[in-house]
């Protein structure tokens, strides 16, 4: 299997660097392609499968809601949005939602909540605050934003108004807005994903929310990869004990059914008013229901639990196999969001681990990232390990 042998797509536009493989089907933590090969998937589309595939209670609450309203409109009240902006409100410590359909789209709300805020105090340009190897999204705002060049590149011009610092440095982010009147917001991942599995230190994050305070500042946390469990937590955030003005989530919410949410706190819950904001499809009734059953399931089985546990079995057992190994810098992450990071890019191993039946990602070119549903049992850790730690030995070697 090689990705140059993988026979180009005729009609979908080529955004992607794909395996010449199409999954077929899947069952809690296993996915089939379409010659009936058996995986285990180590990435859950990306952070998103958190109950598995296929879920026994999951898919029939999904049917029943197709079979009773997929979509009206924001023209009327969303019932479904109710109940999940309160069980949101309640796990997060935030007041209000609004609902869109990706990690982009929530994040793309934050900034405009941000600048709404700076302009309401009367800063005609309001800057953000944001980090290097930072990933918020890809439409022209969101990839402003990020902070990885490569992302950026054959894009600009990038959208103005934003002040790039160092992660876990807070004199950094200091002297970075010293002086300066422009600045509204912090935006911040709490763990980097797609950065590489980099966490803001607890310290650090509590040190934000003072400069904030301090500076009448906003605190936006980028929970979209991080959030919904996958740590152990709801949010990642409150490993610190610290209360956010804005979060955006998106991935893991509703299990695979596409959804974002912006959640404010007091001080940035009414900034925006009607027409200041919108979407077609967000928060419709097909979505709401997928989060709110999510939720429902995730709390009745005890997964923010078996997370924390799994992972922190997943991480012994790799750092026993890996760590310390010429070649491997770190094993990291906290619950079900690892990294093992490489000396040296390794993408080679993404393509291996699919031959070897294990889907894996590769993160920041030389870290691999494991993201498994928040169902994985520790016999599938065990199972995960197994198959990779060979791999990652013998390309240790080569
Ligand atoms: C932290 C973070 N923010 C935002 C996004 C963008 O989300 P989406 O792909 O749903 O637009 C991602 C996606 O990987 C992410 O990891």
């Amino acid at each position: 299997m090689s990705t140059a042998a993988a026979p180009a797509s005729p009609h979908v536009m080529n955004c992607f660097g794909r395996l010449p493989v199409a999954m077929a089907r899947g069952q809690g933590c296993r996915v089939w392609d379409t010659h009936g090969k058996r995986y285990l998937d180590g990435i859950a589309g990306i952070a998103v499968n958190t109950l598995g595939h296929n879920h026994p209670e999951f898919v029939p609450a999904l049917q029943e809601q197709i079979a009773t309203l997929i979509h009206c409109s924001n023209y009327y009240y969303v019932p479904g949005q109710e109940q999940l902006a309160a069980k949101l409100a309640a796990l997060s410590g935030m007041s209000n939602v609004f609902f869109c359909n990706s990690g982009l789209e929530a994040n793309e709300a934050a900034l405009k909540l941000a600048r709404k805020f700076g302009h309401d105090k009367g800063i005609a340009r309001p800057e953000i605050a944001v980090y290097e190897s930072s990933f918020h999204g890809r439409s022209i705002a969101t990839l402003s934003a990020t902070g990885n060049a490569k992302i950026q590149k054959g894009f600009e011009p990038l959208v103005e108004g934003f002040v790039r610092v160092p992660r876990n440095d807070i004199q950094a982010l200091e002297k970075a807005t010293a002086g300066n009147p422009n600045v509204a917001a912090v935006l911040l991942e709490t763990i980097q994903g797609e950065g590489g599995i980099h966490a803001m230190h607890l310290d650090y994050l509590r040190q934000v929310r003072a400069l904030c305070d301090a500076r009448g500042w906003l605190l936006m946390i980028d929970e979209v990869q991080c959030g919904m469990g996958r740590t152990g937590k709801w949010f990642a955030y409150q490993w610190a004990g610290i209360a956010p003005d804005a979060v955006t989530l998106a991935k893991g919410l509703a299990s695979g059914v596409p959804v974002g949410a912006l959640l404010a706190g007091p001080q940035a819950a009414q900034i925006f008013q009607p027409g200041d904001h919108g979407s077609t499809f967000g928060g419709n009734p097909l979505a709401m229901r997928a989060g709110v059953e999510t939720i429902r399931i995730m709390e009745k089985d005890g997964l923010l639990k078996n997370a924390e546990t799994v992972g922190a079995h997943l991480k012994a057992a790799l750092q026993r196999e890996l760590g310390g190994l010429p070649g491997v810098v770190e094993v990291r992450g906290h619950g079900l969001m690892l990294g093992i990071e490489l000396a040296r890019p390794c993408g080679v191993l993404w393509e291996r681990a699919c031959e070897a039946g294990l889907l894996i990602s590769i993160t920041a070119g030389n870290t691999i990232r494991l993201l498994p549903a928040l169902i994985f049992t520790r016999a599938e850790a065990d199972e995960l390990v197994a198959i990779l730690a060979p791999l990652v030995k013998a390309f240790l070697k080569e």
